[in-house]
């Protein structure tokens, strides 16, 4: 039985219950087919509520983001050009790397209602469920050297805070060195993975992931204290389309200012949005954990810590621990 006659019936009425009888003659179907496929729609984001006297009644539809609905509200001139839109997914990042290598162009954008298996840094997961959610990755083909790699995920995490603090007006700061934080909790996060060859970037697959209307009960209990949603600190719910066309125009606009001036007024206005500068911190890398006040980036991209002596060392990757 397809269901979409199903759907339509119910939102020709809506808010009213319809008896399982009267369903039954209008598609010509039984009784238990119509129970059958209201369950399978119930397992894809639809809610309906049953009375045994009344029939059902359709209390909600999922989510679907719409490419035709984000078209018209782009106004960015590569970025999200073209977009490929897919319901359920591995990870965004994958279907980008497999474009990239096939010769999509910059600025193509992969987004899914949904990941199983979405990636977040130091080989983390990221919570990714079904229409909550930004999940979406792009093809960028900078032409700088390989080691300039790190300035393009600050100028992203710059872009991000910016545009999200336009569109929600919420507490938004950077987190050193590309956490969205509100209050301390994380609300977005970006994977940036790159192709080399030679010293020179090939391509870069920006992955990012905003959770825009998460409820508590979309997180494992384990990351509630770490995690939170635009949602959950706004109370309100946002349109995805809305949030995605304000981040690529400020993306492109940033990316475009980047080649045409370099690093330095990324690293203003990174630095003017860090929620980790002045405080001191511990700074967890491979080779140790070093101590110290993070004072600013440098023009590389890396941090600088004042360390308990006076000097300055510029740390270029590392995990920021809690704040000390
Ligand atoms: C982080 O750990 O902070 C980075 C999280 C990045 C998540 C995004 S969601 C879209 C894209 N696909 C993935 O599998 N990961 C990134």
């Amino acid at each position: 039985m397809n269901h979409e006659p199903l759907i339509q019936l119910f939102m020709d009425k809506p808010g009213e219950y319809v008896s399982g009888e009267s369903i039954s003659q209008e598609l010509g179907v039984s009784r238990t087919a119509i129970w059958k496929q209201i369950r399978k729609l119930e397992g894809a984001g639809y809610h309906f509520e049953a009375s045994r006297r009344l029939g059902y009644r359709l209390i909600s539809v999922p989510e679907h983001l719409s490419t035709e609905d984000l078209a018209g509200r782009l106004e960015a001139k590569i970025f999200g050009k073209t977009v490929h839109l897919f319901e359920t997914v591995e990870s965004t990042q994958n279907l980008a790397r497999a474009a990239a290598e096939d010769g999509a162009v910059e600025g193509t954008l992969f987004l899914a209602e949904q990941q199983v298996n979405g990636r977040g840094r130091m080989g983390r997961g990221w919570v990714s469920p079904r229409g909550k959610g930004v999940w979406m990755s792009m093809v960028l083909r900078p032409s700088v050297p390989i080691h300039f790699a790190p300035q393009l995920t600050l100028l992203t995490a710059v872009a991000l805070c910016r545009s999200l603090k336009r569109v929600t007006a919420l507490p938004i700061g950077i987190k050193w060195p590309n956490d969205l934080l509100i209050e301390g909790k994380k609300i977005s996060g970006i994977l940036l993975e790159s192709a080399a060859e030679d010293e020179r970037l090939r391509y870069v697959i920006a992955g990012i992931g905003i959770s825009v209307n998460l409820e508590e009960s979309d997180y494992p209990v384990e990351l509630l204290e770490k995690a939170t949603s635009l949602r959950i600190r706004s109370g309100k719910k946002w349109t995805r389309e809305a949030v995605i066309a304000d981040f690529l125009k400020e993306w492109e606009q940033l990316y475009f200012l980047y080649q045409e001036q370099g690093f330095s007024p990324i690293v203003t206005l990174w630095e003017a949005l860090s929620v980790s500068l002045g405080k001191p911190a511990r700074l967890i890398t491979p080779q140790g954990d070093i101590v110290g006040v993070p004072i600013g980036l440098d023009e590389s991209g890396a941090i600088r810590i004042e360390l308990a002596d006076g000097t300055i060392k510029p740390v270029f990757s590392a995990e920021m621990g809690e704040p000390l």
